[in-house]
Order: C-alpha cells, then sequence, then structure tokens
C-alpha cells in the first residue's frame, strides 16, 4: 500500500477572520465533466475542483478515450457523442466513490468490459447499490465479497429503462442511474426517499436534457428522464464547494468574536443544512450577493460570526442528507456548545471514506471531549479541547473538521495521516493561515512511513 503519510500541526488561536475563496465544487465538477464527455461537443467547466477526486475522473475519462484539457481556472472536455473506448487497463478511482459510482452508470451502457477499482477506502466501500439497478436496466455486473465491493467489473450493453425506488437517499445512486437512463430505451425513473443533493437535475438542462421532477412525501423526488438522449456540449461554471467551507464557518461559529466570509460558495439548499443548525445552535449566519451559475446554481456569499457560546442542538433526522458530508463540520460546532448535542439517523456516515461515525468519536475523545457514538449518530458534550495526537483514518473531511476543532484547543495538536486533504480541498492549510489559523504540515515519521510503504 503506498499512501503518502502526512501529518498537520495545528495550534491554538483565539479566533479565526477574513474572507474565504473556497474551492469549486467536488460533486458538481465530476458531473460537469461526465456529461460533457457523453456530450457531443467541447464542453468547458470553469473553476472546477482541484483536488485528487476530480482528477481521477478525469484520469478515467482518458482511459475511456475523452480529451480533457485544463487550462488556469477551468477544464475542456471533448464529449464523444455517448461512444467511449474500451479502456486497456483497470480505471482507478483512487479514493472517489462519487468517480466509481457516476462512471458505473455510464459503463453500463457501453458495450465493452471495464473494471473500477480504487484505494485501500473505496475497496471497503459498497458497490451494491449501483449494480442492483444497472442489472435491472440490463447490464452485466460483478464485484468482490459477493457483489459488495470493489473491485467492480461492467460488461455494458443495450438497456432499458427503469423505475427505481431507491432504499437510501443516495444522490451519486441516483446519478448513476440517470447517467445509464441517457443511453436506455424509454423511461427511467429514480425515486428519492429523502433530499439527497440534486445536482444532476440542475445541470441536465445546461447539456440539453430536461429531466423531469415531482416532489414525493418526506421531501424526496421522482426524477424522470427519457432515452436515449444525447446531451449536447455546454458551459458550466461551478460555485465554490459549500462541503470544503463548512469547516471554516463551523469553526468561525464556534470561536467567539470569529468572523469568517466564505464567498461565491454553493447555496444549493439541499447541502445547506449545516447553516441551519449553525443559525439554531445562536451563530450569527448572513447570506449576501444570492445568485444563480449557468449549471443552475445558486450561489453567494455566506458570513458567520461567532456568539460568545454556542447551545447545544438536536438535529432532526430528517435534515441529514442536507448535511450529509457537513457532520464532520458539525461536530466543531458540537463540541464548542454548552450541553449535548446530538444527531441520529446518520448510519450512510458509516459508509463514507471512512466510518465517520466512529472517527469523530474517536477524534473527540482523543481531545479529551465527551462524545458518545450510537448506531445512527453520535451524542457530543461540549468542552475545551486538550491537546494531543490525534488521527483523520485517512479520510480529508475528518482531517479537516480535526483540523479546525484544534484552533480552539488548550494546547498543540497532531493530526496523523493527512494527505488525503488534497482529495478535496489542496489549498486547506494555506485557507486556513489566511484566516489566522496556524498549521504546518511535516511529514510522517520514518517508521510510519515504512510500514505503510511495506
Ligand atoms: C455525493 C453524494 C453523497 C456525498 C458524496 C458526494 C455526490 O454520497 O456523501 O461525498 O456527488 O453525489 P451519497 O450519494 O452516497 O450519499
Amino acid at each position: 500500500v503506498s499512501r503518502p503519510v502526512q501529518r498537520l500541526r495545528i495550534l491554538p488561536v483565539g479566533s479565526l477572520r477574513g474572507v474565504l475563496d473556497p474551492p469549486g465544487d467536488k460533486s458538481i465538477t465530476h458531473r460537469a465533466v461526465i456529461l460533457g464527455a457523453l456530450a457531443e461537443g467541447v464542453t468547458i467547466v470553469e473553476n472546477p475542483n482541484p483536488g485528487a477526486d476530480c482528477d481521477a475522473t478525469l484520469a478515467c475519462l482518458g482511459l475511456l478515450g475523452i480529451e480533457c484539457s485544463a487550462a488556469a481556472g477551468s477544464l475542456t472536455v471533448r464529449g464523444a457523442a455517448m461512444r467511449w473506448v474500451e479502456p486497456d487497463r483497470v480505471l482507478d478511482c483512487g479514493n472517489s466513490g462519487t468517480t466509481l459510482r457516476l462512471l458505473s452508470g455510464a459503463l453500463a451502457a457501453q458495450p465493452f468490459l471495464s473494471i473500477l477499482a480504487g484505494d485501500e477506502s473505496l475497496q471497503r466501500r459498497p458497490v451494491d447499490r449501483v449494480i442492483e439497478p444497472l442489472r435491472r436496466m440490463g447490464a452485466e455486473l460483478h464485484a468482490r465479497d459477493g457483489d459488495r465491493r470493489p473491485p467492480l467489473v461492467i460488461r455494458g450493453g443495450a438497456l432499458r429503462g427503469i423505475g427505481y425506488r431507491a432504499a437510501v437517499p443516495s444522490a451519486q445512486v441516483a446519478t448513476c442511474v440517470l447517467l445509464a437512463g441517457l443511453a436506455a430505451a424509454g423511461e427511467t425513473t429514480v425515486e428519492l426517499p429523502g433530499p439527497a443533493r440534486d445536482h444532476t437535475e440542475r445541470l441536465l438542462p445546461a447539456f440539453g436534457i430536461e429531466p423531469r421532477i415531482e416532489p414525493l412525501a418526506g421531501a424526496g423526488r421522482r426524477v424522470a428522464l427519457t432515452g436515449p438522449a444525447l446531451p449536447s456540449a455546454a458551459r458550466v461554471r461551478v460555485p465554490g464547494d459549500f462541503s470544503s467551507a463548512a469547516f471554516f464557518l463551523a469553526a468561525a461559529a464556534s470561536l467567539p468574536g470569529s468572523e469568517v466570509e466564505a464567498r461565491g460558495v454553493s447555496l444549493n439548499p439541499t447541502r445547506t443544512g449545516l447553516l441551519e443548525v449553525l443559525a439554531a445552535m445562536g451563530a450569527q449566519v448572513t447570506i449576501e450577493a444570492e445568485r444563480v451559475t449557468s449549471g443552475g446554481e445558486p450561489l453567494g456569499d455566506v458570513t458567520v460570526r461567532g456568539p460568545d457560546h454556542l447551545e447545544a442542538f438536536d438535529v432532526p433526522p430528517a435534515w441529514i442528507p442536507r448535511m450529509v458530508d457537513e457532520v464532520p463540520a458539525w461536530a466543531i460546532a458540537a463540541a464548542a456548545a454548552r450541553g449535548v448535542s446530538r444527531i441520529r439517523g446518520a448510519a450512510e456516515l458509516r459508509l463514507k471514506e471512512s466510518d465517520r461515525l466512529a472517527a469523530l468519536a474517536g477524534g473527540l475523545a482523543g481531545l479529551g471531549l465527551a462524545a458518545r457514538e450510537e448506531a445512527d449518530g453520535l451524542a457530543v458534550t461540549g468542552g475545551v479541547p486538550t491537546g494531543g495526537t490525534v488521527t483523520s483514518h485517512g479520510d480529508h473531511r475528518i482531517a479537516m473538521a480535526l483540523a479546525l476543532l484544534a484552533t480552539r484547543a488548550r494546547a498543540p495538536v497532531v493530526i496523523e495521516d493527512t494527505a488525503s486533504i488534497a482529495t478535496s480541498y489542496p489549498a486547506f492549510v494555506t485557507a486556513l493561515g489566511r484566516l489566522g489559523g496556524a498549521a504546518s504540515e511535516e511529514a510522517g515519521r520514518a517508521e510510519t512511513a515504512a510500514r505503510i510503504a511495506g
């Protein structure tokens, strides 16, 4: 196993202040380049996410015969009008679940063999959720461990549309099925049981495809499209990634006297549940300059100011899909609040880049805070973190959450295994420094490096 070993050392600071320009949104970047690769014509993606996850998608598309080139602040994708070429090797999705789940939908319709695999973390993540609908559409798929985990082997072919009711509100699964549906004969419908992110539906019209969307009970929705439908090339501007900004906004809420403005950040309502939670805990949240991008995405400038103290809050389970990637950031605020803050209905968090409920409970406990892990949630008692050494379990969002939690600690904190931050936010340490944080990157201990490399 070779994984770059790195650690971050964080010094406490009194407050965070300043303006943040978060990187382009990772979810939207994946979708825009994959739709561009399926489309006829040349797609331009402005402000793409610069992280390794989106690079993995681009590298896979390269092996599928798609030419992508990067210039300052934009990507050019030469679409192949739904006809990709058979890759001559395994498609390495790295750490990126979105790469694997989204590409599997498009590959199910390609008349050739492809194999998707990834790093240690990705190889543990479930793929049965995409195998089941894609088989029903007519593709042949196999995976390790009883068709549960990558590598995922796909022999694609002619597909037919299906009606698919997802068991969990997963935007990745919905997008996978909709991408397959573009090439399938007849109508494909996806029913989501909750408010999972809707970037795919917002983006499709820019590529000339109008999905039909109906609301369902429980803030879910039914999305339908009729295939075969050839996307036409688009110019898409990607808003700032709310999930990257979230760590700094939650930290601003947790440090009295802080004020952080995240500029040009996505305000898609399927992503911003954390802002409502921070406001409910007593932080001052203001939104200015709201606008909509060419990809149909709302964005604006969000400022969070830290009050004298935060109050504990129980997050309603129905809000979790709207903050599924912000639970690590939520923990920063929960750890600073007076009383016990809880989340429930968050079992999906165990299936992310790490088991995030266990990783957060371990990280909080490692910094002297009371955190109780439950089957589908966490209960966190606010307090002042001690110094110490904790691990991110190689999960970018755990690493960034612990780093910002450490800004409020009594003493320096070392976070182990932080190279994964580059999967979504390569400029994270610089951004923290600009807001007044004090972080230094260190190479891991030689014996750790040797153990991991060996
Ligand atoms: C994503 C959807 C979410 C999220 C992931 C990105 C996407 O996963 O956690 O980081 O881009 O569609 P699920 O769809 O599995 O909930």
